[in-house]
């Protein structure tokens, strides 16, 4: 057997103790914000069967066609699929129990997704989203309060330079339509095509747009227009959300070119984007999904969210200089003898009664090298405690910033403590 030291699987990260007091103030801030506008939270399992993903995202997207982690379940051969997003599950998970129909939900979960992509700064194989679903509306006003909702939140966390981009996909019969003038256009240039867009050109011409193959910009560029084909209505949807955001003065571009890399959008699709993190600049994105319930074998039913990727957030954070000071203990319980011993595992107990944080020494050794780790701990007071306090069943409280030792009762103890704690 190779005794060689095991490391994490590449692009799957471990969050150690500093960085992870960033998370846990990040997921604070996020829960508040989605709480204030009504969104509840929804837990979905990490594993899906293999078909959801391949029914919600589409056959003949990047994340289906390679990079999902799939694996056939050794028991019963059921194929099954790490979550490589949470949308396909939380409307699975509506269906299934009934959340959907007569009844609105807006809907939010938190966790780790999973996608066989290539490393790199911003991207990983496993990643963190928040997501946030909102089901049974139909109309541009949920659309609006979604995006204006994430502005929000950029203004709350002091994020700049995050620019928001929106486009319309129209419906169904229109997308339709672009599609096959698409076939059409791209089979007349057919001499042109990479390899990438010949393999799409009928399972799913619109992502040969998305190519950013050099050679074939300027076919790109000429190609047939979805805006051409949009029905009326799709239209005055996608005028109406730009109508709200300029009533509330969010500035924002239209960019044709944005389709999203999942299948199960329609009308309005959107991104926010920065240019701090260089190709992984899309820190948060979404979109109007209303054919999808049916997709998966529901009643049709409208919806629509976004999602945004915690990692790459909190990149932003940092770079800004965000940090917090660690999480601070307020008590260090040193002791030596017997007697000591059982008592300082008393206190520690009744001080964390009273809400206080406590780091009981564990271990043993002398006095000196059990104050040195207190010092190291960043309490605020030491409680030391020999054998001769616990037999008044006493204890010594000591300021760690310099201050009189001071001798007092058990029972005045937290009291005493609390007088040094901010
Ligand atoms: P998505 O665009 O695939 O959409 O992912 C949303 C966000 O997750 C991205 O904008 C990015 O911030 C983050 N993200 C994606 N892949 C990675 C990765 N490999 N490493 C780090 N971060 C990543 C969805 O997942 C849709 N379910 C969003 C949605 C919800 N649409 C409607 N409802």
């Amino acid at each position: 057997m190779s005794n060689e030291t095991l490391q994490a699987v590449r692009g799957m990260n471990d969050i150690l103790p500093d960085e992870a007091a960033l998370w846990l103030w990040f997921e604070e801030v996020v829960r508040d914000w989605l709480h204030s506008y009504g969104y509840r939270n929804i837990r979905m399992p990490l594993v899906e069967p293999t078909s959801l993903f391949k029914r919600a995202i589409g056959e003949v997207t990047d994340i289906v066609e390679k990079e999902m982690y799939s694996f056939e379940d050794a028991l019963n051969g059921d194929l099954l699929t790490l979550r490589p997003e949470g949308t396909a599950s939380c409307v699975r998970a509506a269906l299934q129990h009934n959340l959907l129909y007569n009844a609105t939900q807006r809907l939010y979960y938190y966790g780790p997704m999973f996608r066989h992509e290539r490393p790199q700064k911003g991207r990983y194989r496993q990643f963190h989203q928040f997501g946030v679903e909102a089901l049974g509306f139909a109309g541009p006003d949920i659309d609006a309060e979604q995006i204006l909702m994430c502005a929000r939140l950029w203004r709350k966390l002091g994020l700049k330079d995050i620019s928001l981009q929106i486009n319309t996909l129209g419906d169904t019969a229109a997308r339709q339509r672009h599609r096959s003038r698409l076939i059409v256009y791209f089979e007349q240039h057919r001499e042109l095509l990479d390899a990438d867009a010949l393999r799409r050109l009928h399972s799913n011409p619109l992502r040969i747009l998305d190519s950013k193959n050099p050679a074939m910009q300027s076919l790109i560029a000429a190609a047939p227009a979805l805006s051409d084909e949009l029905e009326t209505e799709a239209l005055r949807h996608f005028e109406e959300l730009q109508t709200i955001l300029r009533r509330h003065d969010l500035p924002f571009e239209i960019n044709p070119r944005l389709v999203r890399g999942l299948d199960y959008y329609n009308r309005t699709v959107f991104e926010w984007v920065t240019q701090r993190l260089g190709a992984q600049g899309t820190v948060c994105a979404g979109g109007r999904y209303d054919g999808l319930v049916e997709q998966i074998g529901g009643k049709p039913a409208t919806a629509t969210g976004f999602a945004m990727g915690v990692e790459r957030l909190l990149a932003l954070l940092q770079e800004d200089g965000m940090a917090l000071p660690k999480s601070q203990v307020n008590v260090y319980v040193v002791h030596q003898g017997e007697l000591a011993g059982r008592l300082a595992s008393q206190v520690a107990e009744l001080l964390r009664d009273d809400q206080l944080r406590v780091l009981l020494h564990c271990g043993g050794g002398s006095f000196k090298s059990q104050m040195k780790k207190a010092d190291a701990s960043g309490a605020t007071v030491a409680v030391v405690i020999g054998d001769d306090e616990a037999q008044a069943h006493e204890v010594s409280v000591k300021p760690m910033q310099g201050g009189v030792q001071q001798r007092v009762s058990v029972q005045n103890l937290a009291a005493t403590v609390k007088t040094f704690i901010k």
